[in-house]
């Protein structure tokens, strides 16, 4: 029969590396919850419109690479691209801001882009993400940051570097989009396809291309952040001050623009250094006027987006813990196979961690198999036990074994598990 097989840059994340994942998530959901966060579950489809408006018309996830579909009523619906719009729409929808002082949110879950797949890139991803909603202070730009390298940090990440930069507000940049087309007017028939169009549409845009020759180009650009007003400067300054004082380490990239329009003022990216071409393991910014363009009160807002391939990719899971099957029974035996199943029933009411082998085999075979899944005890059940009221236990890392009555099973396991 034909195989059919998963679609290309949509990943199996098998167990093997599974275990990473539940380590990572674990961890970023405890330290999210340090930080006073509470986690939000948005939908994975919303209305097209949704994004189209706050992501903006012409950057190239929306006119490339979003999954879109009519609905039975010919509404248009979306595989979301990212998290922050709907997380912003369930805000408005819900009225957030009077149930909770502090609108601080996370979100994990798969993100959909038709992008070309290749090494860190795909077309389902999963993202850890967060916003904060109601605190214009540069301080909370610095606190988002710390969270996030403290993240890395607990998780032993290596070589990762925050790269920081400002875009301005409505107010002073449309001074700055005038400089850059002033600057590249001249050049535009050097530029790649892609920013010939964004000359018009988005020339800031530019400045983050990776072809080669734009890339040239944009280093001799104008930079932002000769052109912030003094409202957007003392912002950006606050924000290094806070980042001195909470030590978290950064770098100045002024060709740090994003790829989706709603951003103002800080933007961000934390780099992977051997992450090749894909590089940003976690991005985001600041988004001050979203909550206004998609209909709420004006509320100042800022948030990030962790890759979690990427993530994972840089995370060595050397030094987590090998998971263990706790307790392997092996019986041996229909009659012990049966007192195996009620022991193995028991076991698991108390929470204790056991499987067994129900299709039974010899005792070698059995044993191969609680060795392979790292078992930490064995219990054995033979048909000579069984008629004694007891089993085996087997300690398989210190290869010793001992007698014990079926009534102290589930004391004793409790015990050497605590
Ligand atoms: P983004 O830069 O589009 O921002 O994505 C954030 C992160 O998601 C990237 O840095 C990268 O690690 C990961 N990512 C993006 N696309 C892919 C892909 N095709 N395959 C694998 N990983 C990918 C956002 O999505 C914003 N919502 C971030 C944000 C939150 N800004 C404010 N709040």
């Amino acid at each position: 029969m034909k195989q059919v097989q998963g679609i290309k840059g949509v990943r199996d994340v098998l167990p093997g590396e599974s275990e990473a994942w539940r380590h990572i998530l674990q961890k970023a959901r405890d330290i999210f919850h340090t930080f006073g966060y509470s986690e939000i579950i948005i939908p994975v489809i919303e209305f097209t419109e949704l994004f189209t408006r706050s992501i903006g018309e012409t950057t190239d996830i929306v006119e490339k690479e979003m999954y879109t579909f009519d609905d039975r009523d010919g509404k248009k619906i979306t595989l979301r691209p990212e998290g922050t719009a709907s997380v912003v729409r369930a805000y408005i929808e819900h009225n957030l801001r009077e149930t909770s002082p502090f609108s601080k949110l996370y979100y994990i879950g798969p993100m959909f882009r038709r992008e070309r797949p290749q090494a860190g890139r795909y077309r389902q991803f999963y993202q850890i993400g967060a916003e904060v909603f109601g605190i214009g202070h540069s301080m909370i730009d610095a606190e988002v940051l710390s969270m996030l390298n403290l993240l890395f940090d607990s998780l032993n990440i290596k070589g990762v570097e925050l790269q920081i930069n400002s875009i301005g507000c409505p107010q002073c940049r449309p001074a700055f989009r005038e400089a850059l087309k002033g600057f590249f007017a001249d050049k535009i028939s050097e530029l790649c396809e892609n920013c010939q169009r964004r000359f018009e549409s988005n020339p800031l845009r530019i400045l983050d291309c990776k072809a080669t020759h734009c890339h040239e180009l944009a280093e001799k650009a104008p930079k932002t952040l000769d052109y912030l007003c003094s409202e957007c400067l003392t912002h950006f300054k606050g924000l290094q001050d806070s980042l001195k004082t909470a030590g978290v380490p950064y770098v100045l990239n002024e060709g740090l623009v994003r790829g989706l329009d709603y951003y103002t003022r800080t933007t961000f990216e934390f780099v992977g250094t051997s992450l090749g071409a894909q590089n940003a393991v976690a991005a985001g910014g600041r988004y001050d006027n979203l909550v206004e363009e998609l209909g709420g009160p004006a509320t100042p807002a800022i948030g990030f987006s962790i890759g979690m391939e990427r993530l994972v990719s840089l995370f060595d899971d050397s030094s987590m813990e090998r998971p263990s099957a706790g307790i392997f029974i092996a019986a041996l035996g229909e009659a012990a196979q049966e007192k195996a199943f009620s022991l193995l029933t028991q076991l698991h009411q108390q929470g204790i961690p056991a499987v067994m082998d129900h299709s039974g085999g010899s005792l070698k075979s059995q044993m191969r198999k609680a060795d392979k899944l790292n078992a930490e005890h064995v219990l054995i059940i033979g048909e000579d036990e069984l008629a004694r009221g007891v089993v085996i236990l087997r300690d398989m890392k210190n290869k010793t074994q001992e007698e014990l009555p079926f009534s102290e099973i589930a004391q004793r396991l409790k015990g050497v598990r605590s």
